[in-house]
């Protein structure tokens, strides 16, 4: 039987953590976990829902003054969702996460050369990424391979099509408490967080045209 992956109009949640607030200590603190998850997570879905509903509304009453307005906000905020979700299961508490698996391992050397060069470029994008930014390894189905990607500002696609597979936040809400403006030792750090189970699972997922959030 084929699964119904579709999320009706206006009821997006946001997901549970696969973790609990502390777990990862001492990289990402129980604190700035919180604020990150309940605070800025939960704002990107509760905006996402309500641009949807506002969107049915427009259409109902075939008012379309304010299309720019919700369709930003449609963009800005399914986007924050959608990121912030593969953000929380790519990570696992320190020593938890395992070592790529062997898909990972082998289109990570067919798109990079070397899993410590496709680390070094990833680190470097996510350090350089400008302001409100991310790093993004994607799996691209149009040439079927890997790309790291910066998302500058995340409305924005960087490459049509795209599926994100590991994500890191750049955002300075992500990183501050626990490091102010130290971002290099934020990215550093975060390797040893990286959940490389469910990387290669949602890679697997990818050859397939699909993206889970959970
Ligand atoms: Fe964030």
């Amino acid at each position: 039987m084929k699964q119904n992956l579709t999320i009706p109009i206006g009821q997006h949640k946001l997901p549970n953590l696969p973790y609990s607030y502390n777990a990862l200590e001492p990289i990402i603190s129980s604190f700035a976990l919180q604020i990150h998850h309940l605070k800025h997570h939960k704002s990107y879905v509760d905006g996402l829902n309500k641009a949807e509903i506002e969107l049915v509304e427009a259409r109902k009453t075939n008012d379309f003054s304010l299309i720019k307005h919700w369709t930003r906000e449609l963009a800005f905020n399914g986007s924050g969702h959608i990121l912030h979700s593969i953000y929380w299961t790519i990570m696992a508490p320190a020593g938890r996460g395992g070592n790529p698996g062997l898909h990972t391992l082998n289109q990570i050397n067919n798109s990079f050369g070397s899993f410590s060069s496709f680390q070094k470029q990833f680190s470097q994008t996510a350090i350089d990424v400008e302001a409100s930014g991310w790093a993004a390894l994607v799996w691209n189905p149009a040439w079927q391979r890997l790309e790291i990607l910066a998302v500058e500002k995340h409305q924005n696609l960087t490459q049509w099509g795209s599926i994100p597979i590991l994500v890191l936040d750049s955002w300075e809400h992500a990183y501050y408490v626990d490091y102010q403006n130290r971002r290099n030792e934020y990215v550093n750090s975060w390797w040893r967080i990286v959940n490389w189970y469910d990387v290669e699972r949602r890679l697997l997922f990818a050859a397939k045209g699909q993206l889970p959030l959970v």
